[in-house]
């Protein structure tokens, strides 16, 4: 509901030659007794026909000026020339300052930025007018927010109250510069447990799903969670007060947790345990196993070159690999043929390169142009990858991945990628960002725009630090990704220590909470002191916004997002303790089938080798049979466990259910 009453005037412009009003700022005094603190947001109103401002000239008038600002500052002085004065009245005595028989005049005086003239043109200092409270629609209008909230396709996005005295005013994101094409990306800072930035952005992306407009089409989130269970309960509700309800209420936002989230998490070094805290039995059927085989990894390869390694040799290599090996049939030129679809098969190549090239005596150090040194960096690098993200590169079977390509609408895919060793980390971002903006640019994802979430940017995209996959990345993200509707969330703690073009590149900016230190370095120049004062003396659920409409920033209220808290989720869902080989196999057939006999598994997997189990596994979670169980068996094959390594090949190969699995 709009409020439309006009209450009485709490303030008057003044400008002096030493405080002149300018088109940005001016100053106006209010009684000493005054609802106004830094972040209020005023009307001035010039009174047309009484340009003195006498009474009577109250009322919105036709023809003048109004202005709306916003307070960035306050002072309060008397008609002391000096403090010497008050102490010789007092005759020293503080206690005696309190009995002075006259009472000082005392005034209240306030600087406030301009947000916003109507008309806008010509563009003049602010008049000397009286100055009233905002009310609902005057936050409107000084925030711009006329432009996207009405007409016939409203654009607008809830992020939060402004709140000032008993005044309470719905804030709104213009989704064309929130996600796009406008402008894009969000960057939240703040300190550690007060800044609320994990919880700020669970807000927005709640309240973005429920309004982000039809017109603009269909919208996905994919939130890497890099932080203990931060995100691993976005579909369970959390403990909400009244007072977070009636925020809710206000900004029409529904106070329910995420509808269709999809966990995926790597597999532990086991490759049947996943690696994620959302383990309790009641939650783990719906985390996907994050699995990918070689192909997967030899697309992104180049992020497992750091940077001293970055080396065309290893590149064309490489190439080579992708190109021409894997999953086709292929000669050795030593009389042996290959096909290489796993890792081991890729071994199993490599082994026989640098045996031909041995006994081959003379032949020399290379294979097929390749430098023997390039061919072993090369093994060494692949086979580290599927060593220290072990359970996330298979040798087991075909690959689970994100549903490329059949990304519905309003769902967000949780990535957990928080217990992964950092390379592999680095090739989890890389594939997920790269296949994001290959299946936008030819828009077949499934939705029209994604948010990515990543949290902890101080440490994905740091300011200073080698150059990443996982920053390469985020700076494209940054910097192309709007056109495609890919945009970019990032929170941190200490803005400063974040890419420049990562940060700069975000059209809206949002603080909590902020250390003082990092107040005082050179980015936050533009704010006043009171502000900055403001933001290191933040409360709990407060935020300021800075969005391409509003002129200065503003601050608003938030409720607690309307979903679980990672630290409350693992005390109300404890994770399970890892499960015994059998018993991980026993969980996983039955969540596909819940038919499936535990003993009637056991029986058959006992004695057998687990990197058959695991495969025999991937194949049926591939395929997806009704009859789970029959599928597995059938994959299994017949008892194979007495054939020593050695003899492997000459081991029928399993059968895979589809020509190509990958
Ligand atoms: N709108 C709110 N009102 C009151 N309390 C809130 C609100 N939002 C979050 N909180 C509480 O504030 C605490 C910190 O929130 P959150 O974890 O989001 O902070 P953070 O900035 O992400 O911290 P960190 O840097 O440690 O990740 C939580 O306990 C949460 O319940
Ligand atoms: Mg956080």
């Amino acid at each position: 509901m709009i409020d439309r009453r006009d209450p009485p005037p709490i303030g008057r412009v003044v400008a002096t030659e030493q405080k002149p009003a300018t088109p940005h700022q001016f100053h106006f005094w209010t009684a000493n007794e005054t609802t106004i603190g830094i972040g209020a947001i005023v009307r001035v109103e010039e009174q047309p026909g009484n340009p003195k401002g006498l009474p009577n000239g109250r009322g919105k008038g036709e023809t003048g000026k109004v202005v709306y600002g916003v307070v960035t500052d306050g002072f309060a002085y008397s008609d002391l020339a000096t403090p010497l004065h008050d102490v010789v009245g007092a005759e020293g005595d503080p206690a005696r300052a309190a009995e002075s028989p006259t009472v000082r005049q005392e005034i209240r005086l306030w600087t406030a930025a301009v947000l916003r003239q109507k008309p806008e043109e010509p563009l003049q200092p602010v008049p000397l007018g009286q100055v009233h409270v905002a009310s609902d629609v005057d936050v409107a209008q000084a925030l711009r927010m006329d432009t996207y909230l009405g007409g016939a396709e409203p654009t607008a996005i809830p992020v939060g109250l402004y709140t000032s005295g008993t005044l309470e005013a719905p804030v709104y994101l213009d989704a064309d510069f929130l996600l796009g094409p406008e402008a894009a990306h969000l960057n939240i800072s703040g300190v550690s447990g007060l800044a609320t930035k994990t919880s700020a952005a669970e807000f927005l992306l709640g309240s973005i799903f429920q309004h982000f407009p039809t017109h603009k089409g269909r919208i996905a989130a994919v939130c890497f969670n890099v932080k203990g269970p931060d995100l691993c309960f976005l579909d369970q509700p959390g403990a909400l007060e009244d007072e977070d309800r009636r925020r809710y209420e206000r900004l029409a936002v529904r106070a329910q947790p995420f509808e269709r989230v999809r966990y995926y998490a790597p597999f532990k070094a086991d490759g049947v345990n996943l690696n994620t805290l959302r383990t309790h039995p009641d939650l783990v059927g719906d985390v996907e196993p994050l699995v990918w085989g070689l192909r997967e990894v030899l697309d992104y390869a180049e992020v497992l070159l750091n940077r001293d390694d970055i080396d065309a040799k290893a590149d064309a290599f490489i190439d080579f690999l992708s190109d021409r090996v894997v999953d086709k049939d292929f000669d050795d030129g030593f009389g042996g043929a290959h096909r290489v679809v796993t890792f081991a098969d890729l071994e199993r190549l490599f082994r026989s390169i640098f045996d031909g090239l041995e006994l081959g005596g003379g032949r020399g150090d290379t294979w097929r142009t390749h430098h023997i040194a390039t061919i072993r960096k090369v093994r060494n690098r692949l086979s580290n990858i599927s060593t220290r993200a072990k359970g996330l590169v298979t040798d087991d079977g075909p690959s689970n991945d994100l549903p490329w390509g059949r990304f519905e609408d309003r769902a967000v895919y949780v990535v957990d990628v928080a217990n992964v060793d950092p390379l592999g980390q680095d090739l989890v971002f890389a594939r997920v960002v790269s296949k994001l903006r290959e299946h936008l640019e030819r828009r077949d994802l499934g939705v029209d725009a994604v948010v990515v979430f990543v949290d902890e940017l101080n440490k994905y995209a740091p300011a200073d630090g080698p150059e990443t996959y996982v920053k390469k990345m985020l700076l494209d993200i940054s910097e192309r990704g709007r056109y495609l509707g890919l945009v970019l969330f990032g929170a941190e703690q200490f803005r400063s220590q974040v890419h420049r073009r990562v940060v700069g590149n975000a059209g809206t900016i949002m603080f909590g909470r902020m250390d003082s230190d990092e107040l005082a370095t050179p980015g936050y120049q533009v704010l006043s002191p009171a502000t900055k004062i403001k933001l290191a003396t933040l409360p709990i659920g407060e935020l300021m916004v800075r969005h391409p409409h509003f002129t200065q920033p503003i601050f608003v209220r938030f409720p607690r997002p309307a979903v679980l808290r990672g630290r409350d989720g693992v005390e109300r869902f404890p994770p399970a303790a890892d499960l015994p080989f059998e018993d991980a196999v026993v969980r996983q057939l039955v969540k596909l089938d819940r038919r499936v006999r535990p003993n009637l598994v056991k029986d058959l997997i006992a004695d057998r080798r687990e990197e058959d189990v695991r495969r025999a596994l991937a194949y049926t979670r591939q395929t997806r049979p009704q009859d789970a169980f029959a599928h597995f068996k059938k994959q299994l094959g017949g008892r194979v466990a007495a054939v020593p390594a050695a003899a492997r090949e000459t081991v029928a190969p399993l059968n895979p259910i589809s020509d190509d699995p990958y």
